[in-house]
């Protein structure tokens, strides 16, 4: 077992908040909700996907962190050191092989959105653009969008290799305030649009006749993929914790800005939708197709053009760390790498990967599996419907059973002060969460397939 004397601890728990919210907080918010709630009907998916956040995905963000804490190890480490010779390390190997494969196409798509920053800036968002074509003709080129996918790439490994403080924490700090005045200033303007209601009736007013199984699956990707949680970000950045800090309070608040900021996004994006008479189930194109549509038609459009880019960008750059920093510190934990050498290694090897994804809309786009889609729906379907629950059953099943729910509730208790988690922790984990898992991870697939 590597020397793990010296490993960092968050320089405050402000520290771990920024960085956990940071990891949550990015396209998954701004891009991916407001798109698979159109997809979904709407009102009846946010309500679906808001059961699934309080009593799934929060108990087991706080038990993902209690696993990082007490195991103080990257997830393979984590596992190992709570079950020694047992094979549990294999749940923290499937969460780096997860962190592996969103990586790749998700700096795809952070690079979608710096290519936007600079077309926004340039004035491309003009009233007699065409946005569609805008749009697929950006992302159905060869080159360029793996360029800014590199680029993109370059950012997120140069604040992995500069470390927990001085890398991840001080640009979290840094960048949130920003993020903060951005989604005001959008806000502001998407509610005062005129025929702003039907998008908030959209979002807010269920239809149940829209339910299938895979709605949700759907709902239930949505909410781990969102929370970053059935990876091990929070096993690794819980490793950074100290014995000090209330897990509860920060997961709990954790949960609420990311649910804040999707539900947010949303009243961004749906008024806007529906103001111009755009389809709300636009998919994957709603934030790059009608947003930019809606700021050619405002004053000052090329201000909140760039506001928004440039915030989705940055929430993307926050997610993108963590993400590298789980395999980083497998990396740097297990095999004895330096950091700086696993963060630019890793950053070489996720950006070849990620390349086909971003070819499925050129080169590959005669690609396509039935009942899932492209080869990007593909990579998307596998990690996020597939591996993220099946990481976040291994967890839970462990904690619950193999650790024993009641270890885990001492880690998460452990401080003398500040909020405690309930006697329903334990049930939640060894019945609950498990349960509520497999049942819509076998139905959600029967429907997608059959
Ligand atoms: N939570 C991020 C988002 O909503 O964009 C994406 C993500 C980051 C997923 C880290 C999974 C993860 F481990």
């Amino acid at each position: 077992m590597p020397d793990l004397k010296g490993r960092e601890n968050w320089a405050s728990r402000l520290g771990f908040i920024l960085a956990a919210a940071g990891s949550a907080v990015g396209l998954g918010n701004i891009w991916r909700f407001p798109f698979v709630v159109g997809t979904n009907g709407g009102a009846v998916f946010v309500l679906i996907y808001l059961v699934i956040v309080i009593f799934i995905g929060y108990p087991l963000m706080v038990t993902e962190t209690v696993v990082g804490r007490a195991g103080k190890r990257n997830p393979v480490g984590a596992f190992q050191a709570l079950a020694p010779n047992s094979p549990w390390w294999l749940a923290g190997a499937l969460g780096v092989f997860t962190g592996f494969l969103i990586l790749s196409y998700y700096s795809v798509v952070g690079g979608w959105s710096l290519a936007y920053v600079i077309k926004a800036l340039t004035g491309e968002f003009t009233t007699d653009a065409d946005f569609v074509a805008l749009f697929t003709g950006h992302i159905s080129l060869t080159i360029a969008p793996i360029i800014w996918h590199a680029v993109f790439m370059v950012l997120t490994v140069a604040i992995i290799a500069g470390g927990v403080v001085k890398g991840i924490q001080r640009w979290v700090q840094f960048l949130w305030p920003v993020m903060a005045v951005l989604i005001v200033i959008l806000i502001i303007r998407a509610l005062t649009l005129e025929g702003s209601g039907a998008g908030i009736a959209f979002l807010f007013r269920p239809d149940f006749s829209e339910i299938t199984a895979r709605t949700f699956l759907d709902a239930i990707a949505q909410s781990f993929f969102t929370l970053s949680l059935g990876m091990g970000v929070f096993i690794t950045y819980g490793s950074y914790l100290s014995d000090r800090d209330n897990v509860p309070s920060s997961a709990a608040t954790v949960v609420g800005l990311d649910t804040g900021i999707a539900i947010l996004a949303g009243l961004v994006i749906f008024p806007a939708v529906f103001a111009f008479g755009f389809e709300p189930g636009a998919g994957a194109g709603l934030a790059f197709i009608t947003l930019p549509a809606v700021f050619a038609e405002m004053p000052v459009g090329t201000l909140f053009g760039t506001s928004f880019f440039l915030l989705l960008s940055l929430a993307a750059l926050t997610s993108a760390i963590s993400l590298l920093e789980v395999v980083a510190s497998w990396l740097i934990d297990e095999k004895g790498w330096t950091r700086k050498s696993a963060s630019a290694v890793l950053g070489a090897v996720i950006f070849v990967v990620g390349i086909p994804a971003s070819l499925g809309f050129s080169a590959f786009s005669g690609f396509a599996i039935p009942g899932i889609g492209d080869l990007f729906d593909t990579y998307d379907w596998i990690a996020n419907s597939i591996l993220l629950p099946l990481g976040g059953l291994l967890t839970a099943v462990f904690a619950g059973y193999v650790w024993k729910a009641k270890s885990a509730r001492a880690e998460a208790n452990k401080d003398h002060m500040g909020m405690k988690i309930g006697e329903w922790y334990g049930p939640a984990l060894r019945y609950v969460v498990p349960l509520a898992i497999i049942l819509v991870m076998a139905f959600g697939i029967i429907d997608t397939f059959v």
